[in-house]
């Protein structure tokens, strides 16, 4: 098994640019498992399925074949053949993964490819269920979280300075909601391990919460 850190928490805690960072440092590859729910969900919405029939969503995301490669440090997914990175960072994808993440069949079709690619290489894997249900052994597990406020204001933040228009409240709204499926679905559902150490990056920078996550490495591995 290679070294691995799991980084779990809610949507919008930063965990996708803090593990990315971590992995540099440590010269580890990153893995972002909520990006193959997005493929799987892509799927499911290219072919038109409902996000709330959950038969229709276990019989067809078998045929979502997803794999990952590396470009200059970068994980591009591969769904059925195609580089789908551009695709998944919508709202669209991102309200479809959070449910159809809920289904069993969704998440053990995911399951093997996540705990492979921890087996073969050093990773730094972020997701919801990581510490808990992927990789129970991860030598390090972090429980990154910051308070809804502070994570609707970095969301609005990113929205202006693309110059797009936002709305707090409405990103405050989606926040919770997406919070309350993550953390209530019966499988998998998001929760801090008993063994992970708890980040709350809410008033603490980009560079604060790397150097936190990196001492909690070298207290646990070194
Ligand atoms: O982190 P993200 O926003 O890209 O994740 C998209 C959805 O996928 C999110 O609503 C929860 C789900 N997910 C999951 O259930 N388990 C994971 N390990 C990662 C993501």
């Amino acid at each position: 098994m290679g070294c691995n850190i799991a980084i779990d928490g809610p949507a919008g805690a930063g965990k996708s640019t803090i593990a990315k960072r971590v992995a540099k440092e440590l010269s580890f590859i990153y893995v972002d498992t909520g990006a193959m729910y997005r493929a799987v969900a892509l799927y499911l919405l290219k072919k038109g399925i409902d996000g709330n029939d959950s038969r229709a969503i276990a019989d067809n995301c078998q045929m979502a074949e997803v794999s990952i490669r590396y470009e200059n440090g970068e994980q591009i997914v591969i769904l059925n053949g195609e580089n789908v990175n551009p695709y998944l960072r919508t709202e669209e994808v991102g309200n479809m993964a959070s449910k159809s993440s809920a289904n069993p069949a969704v998440r053990a079709h995911l399951l093997n490819l996540q705990r492979e690619l921890a087996a073969r290489n050093d990773v730094v894997m972020d997701g919801r269920d990581i510490g808990t249900t992927v990789l129970p052994d991860a030598q390090v597990k972090i429980y990154l979280t910051a308070s809804v406020e502070a994570r609707a204001k970095r969301r609005y933040d990113e929205y202006l300075a693309k110059g797009e228009k936002a709305d707090l409240e409405e990103i405050k709204k989606d926040i919770e909601i997406r919070d309350h499926q993550d953390m209530t679905r019966e499988i998998s559902p998001l929760r801090q391990a008993d063994d992970a150490v708890l980040v709350d990056s809410s008033l603490m920078n980009i560079d604060e919460v790397v150097a936190a996550i990196l001492a909690i490495y070298k207290e646990k591995v070194k």
